[in-house]
């Protein structure tokens, strides 16, 4: 097991480039089996998450060569509609997997997936939308078997903008016969970089962004090269991070308008922001104010993946602070954990009440959860003396060079082995 040492106290200067985003390269690299020609996709970050899918696609049959930014898909000879279960376990995103193998082999078994530990996460919505397009769908052992010997263009009206059931509904009717129309479709940027994608491989997608997506099915689908889009989490993190320590950073890759129902927050808690195209200027000085309410909801709401971080600044802003959550059950973990550093943090069901505190202190922290874990990360460069955040597994799932990045700001940081 790894963890970091952070010696806390010292302010975050200077640029920061932002990774793809794990969002986006997932689906993308799900959605790479759809066609037996050759994918590339650039600036892929070396995360676990995405190890994991690589692997999938490997146990599938697809040859797959990766350097330090880049990973090449050529699902010639892919044969597999198994995603193995070892791997599901660690990486939910292997559902998206369904839609794709689907469209591939008509057939595809997936046992039910893993990923964060932060509530209970079902898979209804996705196999409502795949029985709507023909699927037969068996559960057994804990395994989910689909069949289809024709996937048909449907309507599929979601109780809920699921982006993982927009996603995978999307890959099963690339190719399905006649038109899917996905309504109440979650409007996430990184549906819209899914949609360029596809429609880059000669799909007929459009309306994603907005809440119907329309889906054309087409007869093949070709290779291509393409660049995800930055990572708005990724960004978020850095900006927060920067907010609570004080300093000036810029994150080079992630354009305003994804992360705006932040920037907007930020800016009440008294930053100075500026942006422009991909790039965002955050400058903090003296302690921040809290603001009254902070929500999750689902995009362009305040992202559920940015909850835990925000939280970590509303430690030790001036003022109290209630954070809802609204997408998952168990999403403050990391709150045990701050209050060890001396926060003052009551959660009742889907709310905490944060009273800030003058300054956090160091102490030993466990991250339990991806999000959670940058939580701890940051309160602890915030906070007065030293830290140790236990467990990197998590982090790593979803941060590419996180130490080196903020180390590069002014950051102390280090990995260690335990
Ligand atoms: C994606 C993101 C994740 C982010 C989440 C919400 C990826 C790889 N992951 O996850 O980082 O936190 O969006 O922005 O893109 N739900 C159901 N039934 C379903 C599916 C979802 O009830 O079949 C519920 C979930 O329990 C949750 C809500 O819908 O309460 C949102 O989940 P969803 O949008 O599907 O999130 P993911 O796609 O899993």
């Amino acid at each position: 097991m790894e963890k970091y040492i952070i010696q806390g106290g010292n302010g975050l200067y200077g640029r920061v480039d932002i990774q793809s985003a794990k969002n986006s390269v997932l689906p993308l690299l799900a959605a790479s089996v759809l066609t037996d020609e050759q994918v590339k996709i650039r600036g892929v970050p070396a995360i676990a998450d995405v190890e994991n899918m690589l692997r999938i696609l490997t146990e599938l049959g697809c040859k797959i060569r990766r350097s330090k930014s880049c990973a090449v898909i050529d699902g010639a000879n892919a044969v597999s509609h198994e995603i193995p279960a070892r791997l599901t376990k660690e990486l939910r995103s292997s559902v998206f997997m369904l839609g794709s193998v689907l469209t591939r082999f008509h057939r595809a078994k997936i046992s039910y997936p893993g990923g964060c530990d932060i509530g209970l996460r079902p898979i209804d919505l996705h196999l409502f939308g795949l029985k709507r397009m023909g699927v037969k769908i068996v559960e057994e052992n804990g395994y989910v078997i689909c069949s289809a010997e024709k996937l048909k263009g449907a309507d599929v009206l979601l109780d809920f903008p699921s982006v993982g059931a927009t996603e995978n509904i999307m890959l099963a009717a690339v190719k399905a016969e006649g038109v899917t129309v996905v309504r109440n479709a979650a409007k996430e940027p990184e549906i819209i970089d899914l949609q360029n994608f596809l429609n880059a491989m000669g799909a007929k997608v459009r309306g994603a962004g907005s809440s119907t997506v329309v889906i054309e099915g087409v007869k093949r689908l070709h290779g291509v090269e393409y660049e995800p889009m930055g990572d708005r989490i990724e960004a978020g993190t850095f900006l927060i991070g920067a907010a609570i320590c004080g300093g000036e950073i810029e994150t080079k890759g992630v354009y305003a308008e994804n992360i705006a129902a932040l920037l907007h927050k930020l800016r009440e808690n008294g930053c100075k922001i500026y942006t422009k195209n991909d790039k965002i200027v955050l400058q903090s000085r003296g302690r921040l104010k809290s603001v009254d309410l902070v929500e999750t909801t689902p995009f362009p709401g305040f992202p559920t993946d940015l909850q835990a971080q925000y939280a970590s600044l509303c430690a030790t802003a001036q003022g109290t602070s209630i954070v809802v959550e609204n997408l998952f059950e168990t999403r403050f973990r990391y709150a045990a954990e701050l209050k060890r550093m001396g926060a003052d943090i009551t959660v009742r069901g889907r709310a905490a009440v944060i009273r800030g505190v003058e300054r956090l202190h160091g102490a030993l922290v466990t991250a339990n959860d991806l999000r959670g874990g940058a939580a701890l990360v940051l309160a602890a460069l915030g906070a007065e003396g030293q830290s140790s955040v236990v467990d990197l597994s998590h982090i790593d799932r979803g941060y590419a060079d996180f130490e080196y990045k903020l180390k590069k700001l002014g950051a102390k940081i280090k990995r260690v082995r335990v």
